[in-house]
């Protein structure tokens, strides 16, 4: 901990909301990258030496070569984000370091945009945008453009949590079926209401026409969606992924979506990030791709701000995390 009157000093990997930035300039002696793009590697653990507390985005990996580089008065890494993939957790528990991230507050615009995606890639928005500003738009078709009702369809949610429960309820309000599979069932006081209905992964698959995906990254998620498993879909079905990239086996989406296996997808995140521009699915209409931006409201960023700025401050002060990440068993 900094020194009976001194500052706590801290390390601000990117520019974030001024909400949570006056908080962190407030309390600390900030030093901030404020770069457009993250701090090149070297660059971050040569600002980390020495702080008190680490603020982290998505696009900083936090590992022992981090920690070490920090050295042993880190106090905190407050991560700005829900997801914290980018921390080895288990390390930093190791050495007394709690992690924060930022839940809660980006569950509504999260779900808010996968519906948007959903939508979109279902009735071929970006795609009919494309067609009108490329100069085809000649008449009014009967066949132009057509794609499958959202209304009264099936859903399958893959993790139903807090963001996973959010786009029931919006499926909800379209009439939809709601499938949903998550490690466990859930109890009923939460599944009841939404007309959720538990559903082993492979029949959900295969019995849903959209399937929208709310899982962390882990090594059992990774690339959970696959070539087997996106053979079980429908030729109709509509992939929506806002979760984390590696999820998806890209190379298989893009070779399903080739062979007509499924009929659409739409990305919030891609693997890697950003995605290359010689990847297949770049140059399809039929996936939809949009530059992790899921929590992108200005509400929302700004509360992130502030939970984060909450995090890094109550650990460089010696007490505990508003929201601290489990440490693992
Ligand atoms: C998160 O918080 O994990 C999102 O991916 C970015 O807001």
């Amino acid at each position: 901990m900094a020194e009976a009157g001194t500052r706590p000093r801290v390390f601000v990997s990117r520019i974030i909301p001024d909400e949570g930035l006056s908080m962190i300039r407030d309390a600390c002696d900030m030093d901030l990258w404020d770069g457009d793009l993250p701090p090149p590697r070297d660059e971050l653990l040569r600002r980390v030496a020495g702080v008190d507390g680490a603020l982290t985005l998505l696009t900083d990996k936090v590992d022992d070569a981090f920690l070490d580089a920090a050295g042993p008065q880190l106090r905190v890494v407050s991560n700005y984000a829900v997801g914290f993939d980018n921390i080895d957790v288990a390390a930093c528990a190791r050495r007394g370091i709690p992690v924060g991230n930022t839940p809660g507050v980006l569950t509504d615009t999260t779900a808010d945009l996968a519906w948007t995606l959903l939508m979109a890639a279902a009735r071929r928005v970006a795609e009919g945008d494309r067609y009108v500003r490329d100069g085809r738009w000649k008449t009014w078709g009967p066949l132009l453009l057509l794609g499958p009702d959202v209304h009264g369809s099936t859903i399958g949610i893959v993790g139903f949590g807090r963001i996973g429960q959010a786009v029931a309820r919006r499926a909800a309000g379209f009439g939809m079926r709601i499938l949903y599979h998550d490690v466990n069932e859930l109890p009923a006081e939460v599944t009841g209401p939404l007309g959720a209905v538990y559903t082993p992964l492979d029949e959900l698959l295969a019995a849903s026409d959209y399937v929208s995906l709310h899982v962390n990254l882990t090594p059992d998620t990774r690339h959970l969606i696959n070539a087997r498993t996106l053979g079980l879909m429908r030729p109709t079905a509509v992939l929506v992924n806002t979760s984390r990239g590696p999820v998806v086996d890209q190379a298989a989406l893009a070779d399903a979506l080739e062979a007509d296996v499924i009929f659409a997808a739409a990305l919030d995140v891609t693997d890697p990030e950003p995605i290359p521009m010689d990847d297949r699915l770049v140059g399809r209409d039929d996936c939809l791709i949009v530059p992790h931006i899921a929590s992108a409201s200005r509400a929302t960023r700004g509360k992130m701000a502030r939970m984060a700025a909450a995090n890094l401050i109550a650990g460089v002060t010696g007490q505990p995390l508003p929201t601290e990440v489990p440490p693992p068993a």
